[in-house]
């Protein structure tokens, strides 16, 4: 029997990726953005270099209904997703009270709001189905606070500790859920989040879109919990655990900070 992936933020960067690389594995795949071409042009990619069966649906997963019009584009196509890859998800940069309220809430409905809803919709039927595995991507801004890009961190920590706490729930029912936590990354997320003048970009060798997916589809299909991808990231994660709160706070303010 075909199994299933579905993929939020398939259109571009390491959601595009984990879609390739899972079509490697042999996944049929729900391919799910707001970019109908680029979705479209994935889809003929990876049916045609990997015979992958791919079903794309262009929506805004951060409007409202927009999960639910993705969760009945999903049964109405008769697939029982067995990994579910909660990936989109958008960075804000700038000081809390110089943005823009509206892109601060678009981007909570998206981080926070979409992916707790995706998956509180699919679950059911996954556990019926036997089990399955949620791959959530975070990022190692969930470790501290980030001043500077306060809601992005705050989101991201929201998205570690729910990973966490499900795996925990779901693991003895035979879902597993890996958080996978990324570094800075070359993809359009810097440009969406206006972070080009940010230290964590500017003039920094990025990790590659291609090795971050590589590196998280590992670690969900060996069912690890967390998965801090590069080995600087993961000292820093770990190291952050022993600092007090202000001074990984005051750390992170630099880290983010415009050059
Ligand atoms: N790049 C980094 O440095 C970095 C580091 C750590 C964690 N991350 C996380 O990695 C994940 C993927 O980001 P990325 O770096 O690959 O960035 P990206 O290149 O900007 O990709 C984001 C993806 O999410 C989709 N998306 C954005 N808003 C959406 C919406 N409202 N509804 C549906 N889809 C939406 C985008 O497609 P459309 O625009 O077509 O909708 C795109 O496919 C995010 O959760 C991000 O927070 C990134």
């Amino acid at each position: 029997m075909k199994k299933w992936a579905l993929v939020t933020g398939a259109s571009g960067g390491i959601g595009l990726e984990i879609a390739r690389v899972l079509a490697e594995k042999g996944y049929a795949l729900v391919l799910t953005a707001r970019g109908e071409d680029a979705l479209g042009r994935l889809a003929q990619a990876l049916e045609r270099e990997r015979g992958a069966h791919c079903l794309t649906v262009a929506l805004d997963l951060g409007a409202p209904g927009g999960v639910d019009a993705l969760v009945r584009f999903v049964a109405e196509a008769g697939v029982q997703p067995n990994v579910l890859v909660n990936n989109a998800g958008m960075g804000v940069y700038g000081r809390f009270a110089d943005v823009d309220p509206e892109r601060i809430q678009a981007m909570v409905d998206l981080n926070v709001g979409a992916l707790t809803r995706l998956t509180a919709l699919l679950l059911p039927a996954m556990l019926k189905h036997g089990g399955g595995r949620i791959l959530n991507v975070a990022s190692t801004a969930a470790f501290q606070p980030g001043p500077g890009m306060a809601v992005y961190f705050a989101s991201k920590a929201y998205v570690l500790s729910l990973s966490e706490a499900l795996d925990v729930e779901l693991r003895p029912r035979g879902v597993t859920v890996t958080v996978l936590c990324p570094g800075a990354t070359d993809t359009g997320f810097m440009s969406s989040a206006r972070a080009e003048r940010s230290a964590l970009f500017k003039g920094r060798r990025l990790a590659k879109a291609r090795h971050v997916a590589q590196y998280g589809v590992a670690a969900m299909e060996r069912g690890q919990r967390v998965a801090v991808h590069g080995q600087l990231n993961r000292i820093m994660a770990l190291g952050v655990r022993f600092a007090p709160r202000r001074l990984a706070a005051a750390m992170a303010g630099w880290m983010v900070r415009e050059l």
